[in-house]
């Protein structure tokens, strides 16, 4: 089958590994099955195993990607949840130290088909695309996590984006808008500051703008190059959901500001298949549809590779087999 996969890995040529080729067929283990991929979308994820984090190079080659949406053996319309719970595990899978994400230990959704356990299956809502239903799984699921599980803020409530343009970023900013929070959001980029204002954001602000007022939450993405400025937007008692940190793992903690304010620092990965269900009914009741930022075909991945490596994508990369 056509696949992209990472044969190798390197911090400083990431898509010098990346192969889009042949690649044997999946082989459902017991308990497993398999999705016909109609769609796919790209995550940073996928460039951070490119470039060896969280990676063993022993495991390569691997097929890329977290996400698909697409047709299982019975003929239904599915989305695939991408987190596997280890073996014997019960309760939130997001918690199993042990689990893993397609791509990291199995193949990932980047090809013709994808095997999965037959748990990871949830219904495709039937008014959303393929296309738009492969952006739910990773950067949805995520940011449905962050706000309504996990940063305790609650409809009325100010809350603050930062990184407008990415994956998670423009879910939180639908998401967001959608149920009632007021968003604020931070980007580099100018125009981006003016997508996010038409997709529902409340204000539009560059990286470390001083703010109009203290928010209840920060949505972290970022990391390193905007967690100062997310610890001053916080009021007291507020809190900091941090889910990734693409320009940095290592900002100063800044400890006397966290005790002080007594702010609230909350971790937050992926999310439940429980989740992901109530993540697709919810765009299914308010008619809300992934932003994508383009379809390509999968054999056009690198495209999609290179445009998210220069941060030129606002939303989902989504590729169709
Ligand atoms: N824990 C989890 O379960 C989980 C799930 C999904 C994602 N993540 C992580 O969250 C992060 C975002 O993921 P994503 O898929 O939304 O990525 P993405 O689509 O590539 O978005 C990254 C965004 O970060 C912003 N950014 C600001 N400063 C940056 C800098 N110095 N360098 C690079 N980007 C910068 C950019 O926004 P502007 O251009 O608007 O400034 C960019 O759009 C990644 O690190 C990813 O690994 C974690």
């Amino acid at each position: 089958m056509l696949a992209v996969t990472a044969r190798s890995v390197s911090r400083q040529d990431p898509l010098g590994g990346l192969v889009v080729g042949e690649h044997p067929d999946p082989q459902p283990a017991p308990g497993w099955t398999t999705v016909t991929v109609r769609a796919a979308s790209l995550n940073h994820h996928d460039l951070w195993t490119l470039r060896g984090v969280g990676m063993d190079p022993q495991r390569l080659p691997i097929v890329l990607g977290c996400d698909a949406a697409g047709v299982d053996s019975d003929g239904r319309e599915v989305i695939v949840h991408s987190v596997i719970p280890s073996e014997g595990w019960s309760g939130d899978e997001t918690l199993d130290p042990r689990r893993t994400l397609l791509s990291e230990l199995h193949d990932g959704t980047l090809a013709q088909s994808v095997s999965v356990p037959w748990r990871n299956l949830v219904a495709k809502p039937p008014a959303m695309s393929f296309a738009e239903a492969a952006c739910l799984p990773t950067a949805w699921l995520t940011a449905y996590r962050m706000l309504f599980t996990n940063s305790g803020a609650r409809p009325g409530d100010t809350v603050l984006v930062q990184g407008a343009g990415g994956g998670v970023a423009t879910a939180l900013v639908m998401l967001g808008s959608t149920t009632g929070y007021r968003v604020w959001v931070t980007s580099r980029s100018a125009e981006k500051r003016r997508r996010s204002l038409e997709l529902g954001a409340d204000q539009a602000f560059e990286p470390g703008a001083r703010l109009p007022d203290r928010v209840d939450a920060v949505f972290e993405t970022v990391g390193g190059d905007t967690w100062s400025h997310s610890l001053r937007a916080l009021r007291p008692g507020g809190t900091v959901v941090v889910s990734g940190a693409t320009s940095g793992f290592d900002p100063p903690a800044e400890l006397n500001r966290v005790f002080f304010l007594q702010l609230r620092i909350v971790g937050s990965t992926m999310g439940t298949i429980q989740e992901l269900a109530r993540l697709a009914r919810l765009c299914e009741i308010h008619g809300l549809r992934p932003l994508v930022d383009r379809v390509l075909p999968l054999g056009e991945a690198r495209q999609g590779f290179e445009a998210l490596e220069r941060g030129e994508v606002f939303g989902k990369v989504v590729f169709e087999p």
